[in-house]
């Protein structure tokens, strides 16, 4: 009998040859290869747990983690040779290990299917890179920790609708930026549970008739459990979803954090100075200085959030179990890690070299009436009511605008005018440093209270 696919390990039962085009367009090895080693990994732990149950001999299990661990070798050293012919990265390798070690590599794929085979290196991939994430965000949580507390009592003007509302410390808003990260490694932290779960065993989708230990396997890989579910184990990709869902939302807080950097670092706001080895400069414009990192991680976290869009598309209306359609879950993935890791080693990295205009930043703290919230507060304490102190404080406003003064400047006559009730005392808390230094509770901007921020983040720092 002739076998029209002779090169296919699943030739067999085919009697015309895979057309060409379709060959390169249903090949994953392109982009595949990358999980090579984890493959690797499945493999040799699939290998030992099959000697365990007497399905495969010592002797073949020691040659089938030999062959393989020389196939990594090659592969890490670029020796490795990847056939489109063999579709993808799971087929590669097999192929190459029964190239050397011969019969023993054909029972490798015993008890074992690539719909398992994959679904587990995906989740051994995202585990590991989920990890180096968690790492990267703890690097520049650290960063923002040691600015804030650089910057406890460096007094800027906090902005509602991009405009002046009241004064802050710079510390305060570093911390602010601090939280939003927390929560996003507390997400990875979170569906790394849910990651941690071993498809092995599933094959193709039913199990298998082996008597397979599935507890062994996954020990060997450090997985939580075996999953639970043949089918679910191997066609659900939530865990790719969940994941891009993680990456999305620290993407978005990046580049809200990108967006800040370019304004505070312009001229018209002139609140940092961005260290020279994270811009460029302009071709034509001998002058500019181009805040070229916070803009690129702002203008990448649409590629990120397109490819949770890819994932969730690509998989709504799958009937169980594995379909072809899965394949995709690739590509986005990676590039999703990749530009997260990327996005988050450039702000680690240029976040403690950022230098503050204090000067530039407490001048602007003083304008558009930022205490005037104070004002209203200091009446309350006068037994006015809020909504009366409001209206007063309004009119002070105005006076303030029509004369071009601050409210500071206005002298104690007239604003004993508008209420009897206010005294000499009223200056101190007109002043920027009084306004924040009242905002004295906890989570507050109080330099006192960014100073306690700072102390409790390092302790979870500590314990992450
Ligand atoms: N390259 C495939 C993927 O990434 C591996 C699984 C193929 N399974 C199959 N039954 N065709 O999903």
């Amino acid at each position: 009998m002739t076998v029209a696919s002779p090169d296919k390990p699943w030739g067999g039962r085919f009697t015309e040859p895979t057309d060409e085009f379709v060959e390169t367009f249903t090949a994953s090895v392109g982009f595949d290869q990358r999980l090579a080693e984890h493959d690797i990994d499945g493999s040799i732990a699939h290998a030992r747990m099959l000697n365990k149950i007497s399905v495969l001999s010592r002797q073949d299990m020691d040659s089938i983690i030999k062959g393989l661990e020389d196939i990594r070798t090659e592969i890490l050293r670029g020796d490795f040779n990847w056939s489109v012919e063999l579709e993808d990265v799971h087929m590669n390798i097999e192929a190459r290990l029964v190239d050397r070690i011969g019969e023993a590599g054909k029972r490798l794929h015993t008890g074992r299917s690539r719909n398992d085979q994959v679904a587990t290196d995906m989740r051994l991939f995202i585990r590991e890179q989920l990890d180096f994430i968690v790492e990267k965000i703890v690097l520049l949580e650290t960063a923002l920790v040691d600015l804030a507390e650089r910057e406890a009592d460096t007094i800027m003007p906090g902005f509602t609708h991009l405009q002046v509302a009241q004064p802050i410390t710079f510390g305060h808003h570093m911390m602010a930026w601090y939280e939003m990260l927390e929560r996003d490694k507390q997400r990875f932290i979170d569906c790394r549970k849910r990651i941690n779960q071993m498809p092995l065993g599933a094959a193709a989708l039913a199990g298998t008739s082996y008597p397979i230990d599935r507890h062994m396997t996954a020990q060997l890989l450090a997985f939580d459990t075996p999953a639970a579910n043949s089918l679910d184990a191997v066609s659900d990709r939530d865990f790719t979803i969940e994941f891009s869902a993680a990456a999305s939302l620290v993407m978005t807080h990046l580049s809200r954090f990108s967006e800040e950097l370019v304004l505070w670092s312009s001229t018209q706001f002139d609140f940092i100075e961005l260290p020279d080895a994270f811009c460029t400069g302009s071709s034509i414009m001998p002058q500019k200085k181009n805040p070229d990192v916070p803009e690129l991680v702002r203008g990448k976290t649409g590629r990120v959030y397109g490819h949770l869009f890819s994932l969730l598309t690509l998989m709504k209306s799958q009937p169980l179990a594995y379909n072809k359609d899965n394949q995709e879950d690739k590509e986005p993935l990676f590039d999703t890690v990749d530009t997260v890791l990327n996005a988050l080693h450039a702000f680690g990295n240029m976040m403690p070299n950022i230098q503050t205009k204090r000067e530039s930043m407490y001048l602007a703290a003083q304008q558009g009436f930022s205490t005037a919230t104070d004002l209203a507060d200091y009446l309350v304490g006068k037994g006015v009511a809020f909504r009366d102190a409001h209206e007063v404080v309004g009119q002070a406003v105005r006076i303030a605008i029509d004369s071009n003064r601050d409210l500071a400047d206005l002298s104690l006559n007239e604003l004993q005018e508008l209420t009897s009730v206010i005294d000499e005392d009223v200056f101190s808390i007109l002043r920027v440093e009084g306004s924040v230094a009242a905002r004295n509770h906890f989570g507050g901007t109080a330099p006192e209270q960014v100073r306690l921020a700072v102390y409790n983040a390092r302790q979870r720092l500590r314990v992450s």
